[in-house]
């Protein structure tokens, strides 16, 4: 659909879901329609908003814009551009599938549908010559979509590290700053609303994966789906590590990676990670977000701010939609670069350097046993830091940088030694490559 012509015209739009992101967009669509004119140049007409349960009460939302018809107001030939708010893959994606084929523009920030089925949405949305924008689905208000589409889109990406999502970044704060263990603070976090009652998506980092596939594609010009990603999530992280990380220099940090592994292979995973205090990435803390990129030309560029929340995350999916609006009245689209299967590096062939910590029987011969099991399986020790525990002491260890398969094969060495009690904390080592030896 091309309105070529009608500049002085105003776009009109029909918001799906009116829910936390859905509700505040609808608001700063009615609040301020001139102010948005003005800044942007690009006059924006709300027609109307879809819910599940249209006869429910919304304060600041007129009952005539409403309907709970989502599916004729995506074929309607009055709007202009649909925006989907409702989450999750169905009915979203037959929404957005429908719209695409009636020629309208989509503004999304639908994390789960794109990790799944982003590269065949793209591909309608190429085929139909209309948007389909996306900045809200990773990292809420941050603008790292366009910029990693348009602004960087003859960069060669070496790797983008993100902190994307806010609940375990808060608790890791938490755990880091008060001292206290992961359950104690998943718990108050519960309580105070920035965790959800079933916490599984963030906590096992699933949320992040789905990020990470976006990410990945858009940085790598690759389709990389949410299952490609390899995942850890934060509930075996200590206090303990967290507090050794401190005096190594470190902070924890829940990391999605997406990096090139050499060859065509990319690495794209979520897992907690030791950061250095010194790293852009260390200094985000609570709820907030970053993005941090690697370039062979830009060098390193980080993005950071609000990660989630309704009033924030609709500042960025208002941005597309003003985007939406001039490229529709233009008679273009967004750049959408055509994708290949991405090839993933197995986690075992990773090459990362690695905090360890085991606790031993104190007695002589012990520490020879253990460095004997490194070294069989080629793992070269950095630094190492021994502490009393009675009649036993705990060795912590930073190695140089090593193949994943080789530290596992030495997790398991040293789990089957007699004189090691307990293999505690595995953490993989992030952003000081330099002084891990790469
Ligand atoms: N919340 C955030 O901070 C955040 C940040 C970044 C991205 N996002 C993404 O933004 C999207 C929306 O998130 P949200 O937090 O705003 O969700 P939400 O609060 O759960 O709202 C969902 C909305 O969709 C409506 N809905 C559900 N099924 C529908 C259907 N079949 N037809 C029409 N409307 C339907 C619901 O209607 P009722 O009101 O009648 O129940 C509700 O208004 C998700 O994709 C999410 O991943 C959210």
């Amino acid at each position: 659909m091309v309105r070529t012509g009608n500049e002085g015209q105003p776009v009109r739009v029909a918001v799906l879901g009116a829910g936390n992101v859905g509700g505040a967009l609808v608001r700063l669509l009615l609040d301020d329609p001139e102010g948005i004119a003005e800044r942007s140049g690009v006059r924006l007409e709300l027609l109307a908003v879809a819910v599940s349960d249209p006869a429910r009460e919304r304060p600041g939302i007129p009952t005539a814009l409403v309907t709970g018809d989502a599916k004729a107001l995506v074929t309607d030939p009055g709007v202009d551009v649909v925006v989907e708010l409702i989450g999750g893959i169905d009915p979203a994606r037959e929404l957005i599938e429908a719209a695409l084929a009636a020629g309208k523009p989509v503004v999304t920030g639908n994390k789960a549908l794109l990790a799944a089925h982003g590269a065949a949405l793209a591909a309608a949305a190429a085929e139909a010559g209309v948007d389909l924008l996306y900045e809200a689905a990773v990292a809420g208000a941050i603008p790292i979509i366009r910029p990693l589409r348009e602004s960087l889109a003859g960069e060669k990406v070496r790797r983008v590290m993100g902190i994307v999502n806010g609940t375990t970044n808060y608790i890791l704060t938490t755990m880091a700053e008060e001292g206290l263990p992961y359950d104690e603070v998943l718990a108050e976090a519960q309580r105070l609303g920035l965790a959800e009652k079933d916490p599984t998506a963030d906590v096992d980092g699933h949320d992040a994966a789905a990020k990470a596939a976006i990410l990945a594609g858009l940085a790598f010009r690759c389709d990389v789906v949410d299952g490609d990603v390899y995942r850890e999530g934060i509930a075996r992280v200590t206090p303990l590590d967290i507090a050794f990380a401190d005096r190594l220099g470190y902070v924890v940090k829940l990391l999605a990676v997406a990096e090139r592994a050499g060859g065509e292979e990319l690495s794209v995973r979520v897992h907690p990670a030791m950061v250095p205090k010194t790293h852009p990435l260390a200094s985000v803390r609570g709820s907030f977000n970053a993005v941090f990129i690697e370039g062979d030309s830009a060098g390193e560029l980080m993005l950071y701010g609000r990660g989630a929340g309704g009033v924030p995350t609709a500042s960025a999916v208002l941005g597309d939609l003003i985007d939406a609006a001039h490229n529709l009245l233009a008679g273009s689209a967004a750049p959408a670069p055509a994708r290949a299967r991405a090839r993933l590096q197995p986690i075992d062939e990773i090459r990362s350097a690695y905090y360890l910590s085991i606790e031993v029987a104190d007695r002589p011969g012990v520490l020879a046993a253990v460095a004997t099991v490194f070294g069989d399986h080629g793992v070269s020790i950095r630094s190492m830091e021994q502490q009393g525990l009675g009649d036993e002491a705990r060795l912590v260890f930073l190695t140089h940088l090593a193949r994943e398969g080789d530290v596992r094969a030495t997790l398991a060495g040293l789990e089957a030694l007699p004189a090691v009690d307990l293999v505690g904390g595995v953490l993989r080592v992030v952003g000081d490559e330099d002084g891990a030896g790469r």
